[in-house]
């Protein structure tokens, strides 16, 4: 048996490249800045241990010395993402990150999905800004509800969806009983890039089926600062019996084996198309089997992607600048009271004060002070490539979707708007504050905080707001009275869903709407329904097969 180094045991960049990566140079044009470039998100349901991976991301990185810096929780360190006021109060993460850094010659973005239960829009709105997704799984635990949520919306996207199954240093469900929910709860196909030796107490490992090497599993105690050791031998290896156990070399085998013969193979046609899941095991707070799939993933995952626009397809090597707003986020910084509008980069090369147009508006301002985040600091970026997220302080000058580009005006498609889940009425306590409180109200919606909905040709004076995650009454409630000085009720009404409405009007004029539903229209006059419950929604479209009912709607006009 031979301890071999992490390089030698094919840690950093010897796996298999599935997309052609020029590691080792250092390019400086923008190609080689674009194919070095992932720009991916962790989707997980609360404790699954995101915030403990990413904290080891960092750490391998180099971006921080010692893991814990993102996270908050319980006192541990300042979170990177705790800007908001009631964020700190509550301890958990309201608003989304943007975290950049570097790994064995890529750059990677990580786009920071608030993981607690309250999740928002922004949740999924930091979806459509990612080329990748890494869903991480509690091994106990399966697939659980916010998980399968996110995912959908990754497979709605297409985008290539790797799989991290979590706190195999506890006791948990077999991983082919894993490999089978996930097949049955999400309809894709995981397989196994590395292939956990048992778990909890007997958990001594992975096997790298790539490399065919064994990486054994030093337990540095719980919440180790350090990097994990790795040690590596083979499956041949006659001291395998003696390192794991009879009974454990045995199973690994045989596992491998059945593996070998009936698993799928690793096809990058189907990772990329978001049909199979490469899969890997770990135990994100002891670091293990964390650089194994953080050096795998930068070579499976894809560069930056091209975008749908009214022009046709936008690709990262073209040279005009052009990106989109996905998150519009206020407040970040208490003393300055200010707005980002986020920016994701789809081609060419952005240089702070470069001028740019929003086609929307047709105004062409120059991009000051654009800043990158890390931790509650802030930066000046100089430069950003295909991928980058930068944040751009006008204020006012963005709405969510919008385009900002040189060159030729084009304007990107696909930015969707979510179906809320809970809804309200807000009642404003103060009638002398009547009109501070309509202001607030639409901003927050033009923020994308929330979703007003009205009755149908009638005044738009009390409208039901929707939201994806409840904790977004609150963050509005607070923020209409920190910075409008408006208090408010809030009324909540029974409704759990709202499907878009996309029929022909005779179609329309013949349904008998029932008990449960309600028509209201969006801000753009689009018709929608809320529903009490998915019982409902479902009967509807039964008895109404020309009733289309979608789950997400353009910024705009729905196309009829
Ligand atoms: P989240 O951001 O997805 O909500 O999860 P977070 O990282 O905060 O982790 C949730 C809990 O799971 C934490 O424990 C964390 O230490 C633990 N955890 C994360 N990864 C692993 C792992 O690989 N193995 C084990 N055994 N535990 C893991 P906690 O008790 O809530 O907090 P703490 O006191 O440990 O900080």
């Amino acid at each position: 048996m031979a301890n071999l180094a992490p390089d030698e045991a094919g840690i950093p960049g010897t796996a298999p490249s599935l997309t052609p990566l020029n590691l080792s140079s250092s390019p400086s044009d923008s190609v080689g800045e674009v194919a070095r470039r992932r720009t991916f998100a962790i989707i997980s349901h609360p404790d699954a241990g995101k915030t403990t991976l990413t904290e080891k991301l960092l750490l391998y990185g180099g971006a921080i010395q010692l893991a814990g810096t993102v996270a908050a929780k319980k006192n541990r360190r300042q979170a990177t993402s705790d800007w908001m006021e009631m964020e700190k109060q509550r301890g958990i993460s309201v608003t989304s990150t943007v975290l950049q850094f570097p790994y064995s010659g890529c750059v990677l973005n990580l786009l920071d999905t608030p993981g607690h239960q309250d999740f928002s829009e922004d949740t999924y709105r930091t979806l459509v800004a990612a080329d990748s997704a890494l869903m991480l799984i509690d091994n106990a635990k399966g697939v659980e509800p916010q998980t399968r949520k996110l995912f959908h919306v990754c497979r709605q996207r297409g985008i290539p969806i790797f799989t991290l199954v979590n706190k195999m240093d506890r006791p948990g469900k077999d991983p082919l009983e894993l490999m089978a929910e996930l097949e049955d709860v999400l309809g894709i196909r995981a397989v196994p890039v590395v292939w956990p030796i048992g778990d909890g107490d007997r958990f001594q490992g992975v096997y790298d089926r790539q490399t065919k090497l064994l990486h054994l599993f030093d337990r540095v105690g719980r919440g180790g600062e350090g990097r994990a050791p790795v040690r590596a031998t083979n499956l041949e290896d006659p001291a395998l019996e003696a390192l794991l156990g009879d009974s454990e070399a045995a199973k690994l085998r045989e596992d491998i084996e059945l593996l070998d013969i009936a698993g799928e193979p690793l096809d990058p046609q189907k990772i990329a198309m978001g049909e199979i899941t490469p899969m890997f095991f770990g135990s994100a707070v002891t670091n293990f089997g964390v650089e194994l799939l953080l050096s795998k993933f930068i070579a499976m995952a894809p560069p930056p992607m091209p975008r749908r626009s009214e022009k046709g397809d936008v690709f990262p090597e073209e040279p005009e600048f052009r990106g989109f707003v996905f998150k519009i986020q206020a407040n970040m910084d208490p003393n300055h009271r200010d707005r980002i509008a986020f920016l994701r980069v789809v081609s060419g090369h952005f240089e702070r004060d470069m001028a740019a147009t929003n086609p929307r508006t047709g105004k062409t301002l120059r991009l000051t002070r654009p800043q990158k985040l890390f931790a509650s600091e802030r930066e000046t970026v100089e430069e950003a490539y295909p991928g980058d997220i930068i944040g751009l302080t006008n204020p006012g000058a963005f709405q969510l979707g919008d385009t900002v580009c040189t060159g030729p005006a084009v304007r990107f498609l696909d930015f969707p708007r979510f179906a809320p889940e809970h809804f309200g009425v807000l009642r404003n306590r103060k009638s002398e504050k009547y009109k501070q409180f309509q202001k607030g109200i639409q901003q927050l919606s033009e923020e994308g905080v929330v979703q007003l909905f009205h009755e149908i040709n009638a005044a738009r004076t009390e409208p039901i707001l929707g939201v994806v995650g409840q904790l977004q009454f609150e963050v509005i409630q607070f923020r209409l009275q920190t910075e409008y000085g408006v208090e408010t009720l809030l009324d909540r009404t029974p409704f759990s869903y709202a499907r878009w409405v996309e029929a022909a009007p005779e179609t329309l004029q013949n349904i008998h709407w029932g008990m449960g539903v309600r028509r209201v229209e969006d801000d753009y006059g689009n018709l929608v329904c809320l529903f009490e419950s998915e019982w409902i929604l479902n009967y509807l479209v039964e008895k109404n097969p020309n009733l289309r009912l979608l789950e997400t709607a353009p910024m705009g006009v729905v196309p009829k």
